[in-house]
């Protein structure tokens, strides 16, 4: 017989069905037994009563425990008035059964999976994720996850934007961020990086014609990582030829807009249009790039999103050095250019210069950063000038961007919103751990797979490395 769903036996009542699922919970009532069985769609009571049941189901009703998997035959009916479940969506149904299969057995878990897992040690959760995950909240989450990211594909397609994937193996060209990398076996002494975010090539497709890119994108970073940062995460990445600043700005703020009121109904956007603030005000009121604007802090479904616009071009580093504050990539504001271009700057001056770079913030949280970019290979070359790069080394690392921007590149710019945090936000969630379906540790580990791991002394050979590390 096919397989029923468990929501879906509410408008089966009389008919005979087949279940498969978890047992959610078991309740003996002297020698009635009920289990809540979950599957995909939810739970269902099932209720087994000794004279309905076939000897071999009653036998092996025994040795049911929670989390075992079950095929259940049964007739489902209607619950006496008394006996409905207004808090479950299959609560005013039950199913009697008439047999009983194990699929398979399930040792004790090492936590409960009916209740929430928040309050569980972290390091146990992620090294049985795939028990976490079963949680109603971790299930909810996920789906959640899905649902925004299915969302945004169709709004970006709906605007005529096309989905390119990048490459994963990618060159050492430093954005900000340190790389992870990776050897190439072929290439002894060559390496490969991965993608810290998909500039270059975005930048690329745009030299290429097709004008609207976009990508559910995956970077990995090797940095510090806190609440709202994982070595590997997703971002909504795209760009856009012949826009302005203000193209990208409206096309975000709707594409967000329209993104609270198709998934979240119940939230409220603070202020429409998104304040904007420049970088300068945002650092002197709030004495922060990402100010949490909520009126009332403790409303869960207060969303106030806000802009912040004119980043400095370049930043002073602990070290003394000038970095550039979002990446080399971005444009010089119209007036400051003349100054841009002046042959020695000093630090000051430097320092003042801003550019067509901005944020999306919410909540306290950055969730964005774009720019509109340089498209001309004698600008490009003068920022990397001014942030001490020697022309070899611009060849050596940029030199594919400088040649590509000198075969007709088109003016345009694009942004980058980070996945995980929206939906931390949405879900009310405290780190994007919980919303990520296999995340590392603070300090950077996978307690499930046990990475990072050593790897044989074949393969070093193979990828002709050799180790310096001391022994642990
Ligand atoms: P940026 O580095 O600001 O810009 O990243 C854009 C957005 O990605 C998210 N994000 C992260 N999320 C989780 N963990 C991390 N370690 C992490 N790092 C960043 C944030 C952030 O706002 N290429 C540019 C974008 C552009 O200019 O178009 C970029 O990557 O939500």
């Amino acid at each position: 017989m096919p397989r029923t769903l468990n929501t879906d036996t509410v408008s089966k009542i009389g008919e005979t069905v087949t279940l498969n699922g978890w047992v959610h919970a078991r309740r003996n009532m002297g020698k009635v037994v009920f289990l809540d069985l979950r599957d995909r769609s939810g739970l269902i009571q099932v209720v087994f009563v000794p004279s309905e049941l076939d000897t071999a189901s009653s036998d092996l009703l025994e040795s049911v425990r929670t989390e075992f998997v079950l095929e259940v035959e049964g007739v489902v009916q209607a619950r006496g008035e008394k006996q409905v479940n207004p808090n479950m969506p299959t609560g005013k149904v039950e199913v009697l059964a008439k047999s009983l299969k194990v699929q398979n057995t399930c040792e004790t878990p090492p936590f409960e999976i009916s209740q929430d897992t928040s309050n569980i040690n972290e390091e146990l959760r992620l090294k049985y994720r795939y028990l976490d995950l079963r949680t109603e909240r971790m299930q909810k989450n996920l789906r959640l996850r899905d649902s925004v990211i299915a969302f945004f594909r169709e709004y970006m397609h709906r605007h005529d934007f096309v989905e390119i994937e990048t490459p994963m193996l990618m060159k050492d060209t430093p954005e900000g961020s340190r790389e992870y990398i990776v050897p190439s076996r072929i290439h002894p002494g060559r390496f490969y990086a991965l993608p810290q975010s998909p500039q270059q090539f975005k930048q690329l497709c745009m030299v290429a014609g097709f004008e609207r890119y976009f990508q559910i994108a995956r970077c990995m970073r090797d940095e510090d990582l806190r609440g709202d940062r994982q070595p590997e995460f997703t971002q909504l990445d795209f760009e856009m030829s012949f826009v302005t600043q203000e193209d990208i700005l409206v096309y975000t703020e709707a594409m967000f807009l329209s993104l609270v009121e198709t998934l979240f109904p119940e939230k409220r956007v603070s202020a429409c249009p998104f304040p904007r603030l420049t970088y300068a005000e945002a650092m002197e009121t709030y004495g922060t790039d990402k100010p949490d604007l909520r009126k009332n802090k403790d409303d869960k479904n207060e969303l106030a999103f806000a802009w912040i616009l004119d980043f400095p071009m370049f930043e002073k580093m602990e070290d003394g050095s000038i970095q550039s504050k979002h990446h080399p990539f971005c444009s010089i504001k119209e007036e400051d250019k003349e100054r841009f271009l002046t042959g020695r700057l000093s630090e000051e001056e430097l320092l003042s210069i801003k550019a067509n770079a901005y944020d999306l913030v919410l909540n306290g949280y950055e969730l964005s950063s774009g720019s509109i970019r340089i498209h001309e290979q004698e600008l490009q070359r003068r920022v990397f000038d001014l942030l001490g790069i020697s022309k070899e080394e611009q060849e050596e690392r940029f030199g594919h961007m400088l040649e590509a921007f000198a075969y007709g590149a088109p003016p345009h710019g694009g942004f980058a919103p980070g996945i995980d945090r929206v939906v931390m936000l949405m879900a009310g969630e405290p780190n994007i751990r919980e919303v990520i379906a296999f995340p590392k540790t603070g300090d950077a580990r996978d307690p499930l797979m046990g990475s990072p791991a050593t790897v044989s002394e074949a393969k070093l050979k193979e990828l002709h490395l050799k180790l310096d590390v001391g022994k642990k």
